[in-house]
């Protein structure tokens, strides 16, 4: 039986562990053609043999998500090697905790350009490519601190609200057309991230990444009159309706 995604083309940043990894692994059991982009070239490598283990094909990008024109070659090279583009997962990200009055401006700045800014670069550089294909999404993975906020985490907080806000605005600009725009918004992941900044959070309460790849598959592999513009996902045992 023909594969959901057989011949499809999909670029998923932060490929290297985590959400990325389960992302690009769920598509390649579709069949789709994964570019991998992260800094970690061993993690990479690592996730394209699960790819090619899952039965699809995968292209490692080392990219630098602070600097342009690393994003720009992720997209440039893309094209020119499969000439098309019909995914775009916008998942990198990074976290700070701290207090806002003992956040530095550097710390800011860098939440800032890793979460919102090279998304919101990536989407431009990558419209003209999506725009030719029959059916393209752009899934953008913000966070419940895209929603609501916590205490020492503004500077992450404030780059997952400005992703959203971004991921709506675009979605309007792209309203009828063949881009369909999602954001997920996840609560605790079982990623390295979360040991890091929420290690109080049991580890068997944690969602695990490959739930999180699964609503991505959906999104990808439904195109009925029917869309699902934001998902939030919470753990089973915390507070329903984020
Ligand atoms: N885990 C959670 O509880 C949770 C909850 C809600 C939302 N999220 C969001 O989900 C996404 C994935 O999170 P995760 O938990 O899987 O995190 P993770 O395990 O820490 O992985 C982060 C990924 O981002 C990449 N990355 C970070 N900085 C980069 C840079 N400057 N250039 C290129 N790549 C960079 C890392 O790759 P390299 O280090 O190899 O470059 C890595 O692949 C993030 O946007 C996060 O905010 C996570």
């Amino acid at each position: 039986m023909a594969k959901l995604l057989e011949g499809k083309v999909a670029i998923v940043t932060g490929a290297s562990r985590g959400i990325g990894r389960a992302v690009s692994v769920a598509l390649a059991q579709e069949a789709a053609t994964v570019v991998l982009a992260a800094r970690s070239i061993e993690e990479l490598q690592n996730t394209a043999d699960m790819v090619s283990q899952a039965g699809g094909k995968s292209k490692i990008i080392i990219t630098e998500l602070t600097e342009e024109r690393s994003i720009k070659n992720l997209v440039e090279v893309t094209g020119e090697k499969y000439g098309r583009l019909n995914i775009l997962v916008n998942n990198a990200g990074v976290t700070h905790s701290a207090k806002l009055e003992e956040t530095l401006t550097e710390d800011w700045e860098h939440c800032l350009r890793v979460n919102a800014r090279a998304p919101f670069i990536l989407c431009r550089e990558a419209l003209p490519l999506l725009k030719q294909t029959q059916a393209a999404h752009i899934i953008n993975i913000a966070s419940v601190v895209g929603v609501k906020g916590y205490p020492l985490q503004s500077a992450y907080t404030a780059s997952k609200h400005a992703l959203r806000g971004m991921t709506i605005s675009l979605a309007e600009e792209l309203r009828g057309s063949n881009v369909r725009v999602h954001v997920l918004c996840p609560g605790g992941v079982d990623t390295d991230m979360v040991d890091r900044v929420r290690p109080d959070i049991a580890k068997d309460e944690l969602i695990k990444p490959e739930e999180i790849a699964e609503l991505v598959l959906y999104l990808v592999t439904h195109r009925g009159n029917a869309v699902l513009d934001e998902l939030r996902i919470r753990r089973a045992t915390s507070a329903p309706w984020f």
